[in-house]
């Protein structure tokens, strides 16, 4: 009975901190701050969780990355996790409800999501996270640029499923979201985006895959959208492009198709040359016989008029 009580109370707790990790509501911290490169950038967090939540945690997940904690503030100084130092971090605790979070002289490679947590005490209570600051570093000589965006039709070779690839080229700075849309309607569920731009030069670029059955595909009438949303500093900026459903070609590439014409073709010609062969051949045995005949009859001939 006990150990139901216990599993229960666990199920429980489990439910709690999986809500306070989703639910962002109760955590609320800057949610976008862009800085140029040897700036200081600091991030506010407040919640509505009371003043027993006092503890407060900061948290950086850069691109292509998992989350790390960085520190850990209450009311007195703050405690720094192996690797981060108070000469780039900085955290301040004036009360319960609020903190902020700073990184110094900022390079590059501090972009990404810096997320807020706040507990109660320590170990068992669950803590809740805010919804994460993206800070973004800008450099000098860059130019904010919005991205260009091609899709591109799957490849003929793929046959149940059609992958179609959407491609966001040329942005900077790193700041974009995707999203597709097949007649309108946003997509979820089959679509793969890289968690990580690609840095060439100056630039960015990203992609993102929609996978459809390939009956879908083949809907000449069906629209593929892929809209990559731009943030540029103060406004969000929509680009988008769109191809349309091809009509079915029997599933089978066009260099296929070819092949197995001319292939019909060459039998074809084979088959043609075979049964004229074998038409000289039977009259040439015809004649033959013909020419046989005809001798031995003149034979009997010459035999009967011998006898
Ligand atoms: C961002 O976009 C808005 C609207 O298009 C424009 O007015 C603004 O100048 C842009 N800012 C930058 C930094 O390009």
């Amino acid at each position: 009975m006990d150990a139901i009580k216990h599993g229960l109370l666990s199920l429980l707790v489990f439910l709690l901190w999986i809500k306070g990790l989703v639910d962002g509501s109760d955590v609320i911290q800057t949610s976008i701050l862009w800085k140029h490169k040897g700036e200081d950038a600091t991030m506010d967090c407040r919640h509505t969780k009371g003043a027993s939540y006092f503890q407060m945690y900061w948290y950086r997940q850069l691109p292509g990355e998992r989350m790390r904690q960085i520190v850990y503030s209450q009311s007195t100084k703050p405690e720094y996790e192996p690797g981060f130092t108070m000469e780039k971090f900085s955290a301040t605790k004036p009360d319960a409800d609020s903190g902020t979070f700073t990184v110094k002289n900022l390079v590059p490679e501090d972009e990404g999501l810096y997320f807020c947590a706040v507990t109660m005490c320590s170990g068992s209570y669950p803590p809740y996270f805010g919804e994460g600051t993206r800070l973004t570093v800008l450099e000098p000589d860059h130019d904010v640029t919005p991205p260009t965006v091609q899709v591109f039709k799957p490849s003929e070779k793929e046959c149940k499923v059609k992958t179609l690839v959407c491609v966001a080229s040329g942005f900077y700075p790193d700041h974009v979201s995707v999203s597709w849309e097949v007649d309108g309607l946003t997509e979820t569920d089959s679509v793969a985006t890289d968690n990580t731009a690609l840095k060439e030069g100056k630039h960015y670029s990203l992609s993102s895959r929609l996978t459809v059955q390939s009956k879908t595909w083949f809907k000449p009438s069906k629209k593929f959208t892929c809209r990559v949303s731009f943030f540029n500093g103060t406004d969000t900026i929509p680009v988008e492009d769109s191809i349309i459903g091809e009509t079915d070609s029997g599933g089978m590439p066009n260099d296929t198709k070819m092949k197995i014409m001319q292939n019909a073709k060459l039998t074809y010609s084979v088959l043609i040359a075979k049964s004229f062969i074998y038409g000289v051949f039977i009259m040439f045995l015809v004649w033959k016989l013909k020419g046989l005949s005809g001798k031995q009859s003149s034979r009997e001939r010459s035999c009967g008029l011998n006898n």
